[in-house]
């Protein structure tokens, strides 16, 4: 294969998909949803969270079509549980029916609405694990609520946080990049977080990590 990536190689070592995921994959498109998944590597990465931080409880924020959901609620044992939020109707009836043809309806739960909305209504809960992933000029709103939401070895973990480098290039201060830079300045400078980045798509962009401590 001679026009094979790392990340190809990386992900034929050790693969993240199936082909019931390659296949939802496939479907999103005919269905009007965008293609804007975490890769395949993040996916692979998500499920080494899980499994390296015991969670049993996980939070999600932005489901589009179940793609990191169905990943995640994979890597949890028998007992755990995945809410995730979404606020596009027809992304949450894609998901809601990709969930239960992965015979995951029973771990996953999807609450329907404006993200920060529906996180009023879990103020009482605790997360092991909260994956930010929806509208990136809430992100520093979702940080907050994720605070809350969670324990001391709790892990916050976020997409696209460097959005093809928008972050460091100044004329690209529209609304969501703000939102990101802010996000990413929020975690360094939050004393009862231990953060880092993970590079993902060819180091394109990266998830964040912070473990609460
Ligand atoms: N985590 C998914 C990708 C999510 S894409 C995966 O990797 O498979 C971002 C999703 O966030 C989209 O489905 C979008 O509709 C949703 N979203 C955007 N703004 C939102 C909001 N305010 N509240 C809840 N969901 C939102
Ligand atoms: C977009 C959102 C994402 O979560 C992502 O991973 C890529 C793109 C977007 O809204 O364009
Ligand atoms: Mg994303």
């Amino acid at each position: 294969m001679p026009d094979q990536t790392l990340s190809d190689y990386a992900n034929s070592l050790f693969p993240a998909e199936d082909t019931l995921l390659r296949q939802f994959k496939d479907e999103a498109p005919a269905a009007g949803l965008p293609e804007i998944q975490v890769p395949e590597e993040a996916a692979r990465f998500l499920q080494m969270m899980i499994v390296l931080s015991n969670s049993r409880r996980v939070l999600e924020i932005g489901t589009l079509f179940g793609y990191s959901t169905i990943v995640m609620a994979r890597a949890l044992p028998d007992d755990g549980t995945i809410i995730t939020l979404e606020y596009d109707p027809k992304h949450a009836e894609v998901a809601r029916r990709n969930f239960d043809r992965a015979g995951l309806s029973g771990k996953v739960e999807l609450r329907l609405g404006a993200a920060l909305e529906n996180l009023t209504s879990l103020s009482n809960e605790k997360f092991d694990l909260v994956f930010i992933d929806a509208d990136k000029r809430n992100y520093p709103g979702y940080l907050e609520w994720a605070l809350k939401l969670t324990h001391v070895g709790s892990l916050i973990l976020a997409d696209n946080v460097w959005r093809d480098g928008a972050v460091i290039r100044p004329e690209e201060d529209d609304v969501d990049t703000q939102g990101l830079a802010a996000f990413n300045q929020a975690i360094a400078g939050n004393p009862n977080l231990f953060s880092t980045f993970v590079p993902t798509r060819e180091a394109a962009d990266a998830l964040s990590v912070s473990v609460v401590r």
